[in-house]
């Protein structure tokens, strides 16, 4: 041991050229040396060492498990691949690293460390779908102890709102943002040999923080992140620490195999309202672009014109009922309904059309769609008794799902938010 080390300071090998070293003073590297990040071919510059054949291994696993559909696992690495060019670049950023680590509050990590070890042994395997390489659970399952999960004491919207209140005065302060709840999902335990694929989240996934809720490790597992100098950064965590980021922009993943039993986490996620608490050095943009987008995607950007193709302007439902074509067409006034929480025309659509109540308009949308948009529970009950799909999205499968909808139009105070998240509604 020892005369290794000091041979390791002595000799100098021969292939170390002179390293860029990051702010943290580690010799560094940037995308696609420790996985494919902005190409699926690994960068010429090797200081890793030959990660060919992990990736190659990955990707075999992947299309064994998936065998009668090998190629969604390369469709969602070129998706993947896409969006991390794609997405960082088109968004605005609320601090200047993108990342730090904290301590979480400890009433947070009491609440989660509480809940976790109470339910341990409920934990339930995670389902994903299929072809998805964001974490190779083909050979290391990985499992969860769900926040919302009713049915576990003390889960639901009750503690994920303590969770999301604990940590909120955190994240505004670190960005100068007010915030509001956009997701969060978790406890996630990883098992050994697990590779998380770097990668950026999809909006409106924005101001972010994770928090170690336990672990059995051999050695540390790092997050790996993408500094603003295009640099990877080694990010370790004990259980209690909290890793802030800027998670639409900062690509992260954790592509070093897992060595030891398992890692517990959860992911909770905000956007900004568009209120400024603190100046910034730079000015920040509070109001929301051209029809609407939102303030952290930056006009004319790809992402922008991503936005605008799934968020096409809507017209208004009087224009729709006083054009001649539209009165003509039944799906207006299903649609009508649903949107103005019209209960008695829906129940006779549904007594007397039913083959309506599930109709797509020339955007995509169906009535569970516009009831969600309108806010009315009874509504989006009634159609889902009758049998819609709640996940379903706007856009033919691009656009909003319903439970964003919600959020965006009521927050996640709004009863129909409890009560599409109880029957597995989706973000
Ligand atoms: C935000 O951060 C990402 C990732 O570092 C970067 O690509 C992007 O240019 C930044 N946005 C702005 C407006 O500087
Ligand atoms: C991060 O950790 C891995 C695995 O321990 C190591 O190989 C790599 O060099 C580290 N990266 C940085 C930037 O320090």
């Amino acid at each position: 041991m020892k005369l290794s080390l000091l041979a390791s300071i002595l000799i100098p090998v021969a292939s170390a050229k002179q390293r860029v070293l990051n702010a943290f003073g580690e010799p560094s590297y940037g995308v696609d040396v420790s996985f494919p990040v902005h190409h699926i071919t690994f960068a010429q510059d090797r200081p890793l060492g030959d990660r060919q054949k992990l990736y190659d291994d990955f990707m075999a696993g992947c299309r064994r498990h998936y065998s009668d559909n090998s190629q969604a696992c390369d469709v969602t690495e070129e998706d993947r691949v896409e969006m991390s060019v794609r997405q960082p670049a088109s968004m605005r950023n609320y601090t200047s690293t993108g990342f730090k680590k904290v301590q979480a509050p400890a009433h947070v990590f009491d609440l989660l460390s509480n809940y976790w070890n109470t339910h341990y042994d409920r934990r339930e395997q995670e389902k994903w779908p299929r072809g998805d390489t964001y974490v190779n659970h083909w050979e290391s399952p990985t499992f969860m102890v769900n926040v919302e999960e009713t049915s576990l004491r003390g889960g639901g919207q009750n503690l994920k709102r303590k969770i999301w209140e604990g940590v909120r005065p955190i994240l505004e302060e670190w960005t100068g943002m007010e915030l509001e709840p956009s997701s969060m999902y978790g406890i996630r335990q990883y098992t050994e040999g697990a590779i998380l694929s770097p990668h950026a989240d999809r909006n409106p996934l924005i101001t972010s923080c994770i928090i170690n809720v336990a672990q059995d490790l051999e050695e540390d597992w790092p997050l790996e992140v993408y500094g603003r100098d295009g640099l990877a950064y080694n990010v370790t965590m004990k259980p209690g620490d909290m890793v802030l980021y800027e998670s639409h922009s900062l690509i992260h993943g954790r592509p070093f195999p897992m060595k030891g039993k398992y890692f517990a986490n959860i992911f909770i996620h905000f956007q900004p309202t568009g209120k400024i608490l603190r100046e910034q050095n730079a000015p920040v943009v509070t109001s929301k672009g051209e029809n609407g987008i939102p303030i952290y995607i930056l006009p004319n950007s790809p992402q922008a014109k991503k936005w605008l193709r799934e968020h096409p302007p809507q017209i208004s439902f009087r224009n729709v009922k006083e054009s001649p074509a539209a009165a003509e067409s039944p799906l207006s006034d299903v649609a009508h309904a649903a949107a103005t929480g019209d209960i008695a025309s829906m129940t006779h659509f549904v007594a007397n059309q039913k083959h309506m109540l599930h109709m797509k308009d020339s955007n995509g949308w169906q009535p569970i769609h516009e009831a969600a948009r309108g806010g009315h529970l009874d509504v989006v009950q009634l159609l889902v008794e009758h049998g819609a799909d709640v996940n379903e999205r706007t856009h033919f499968g691009d656009g909003q799902s319903v439970l964003e909808l919600v959020l965006d139009t009521h927050g996640y105070d709004h009863p129909l938010f409890g009560y599409l998240e109880g029957i597995g509604a989706e973000l």
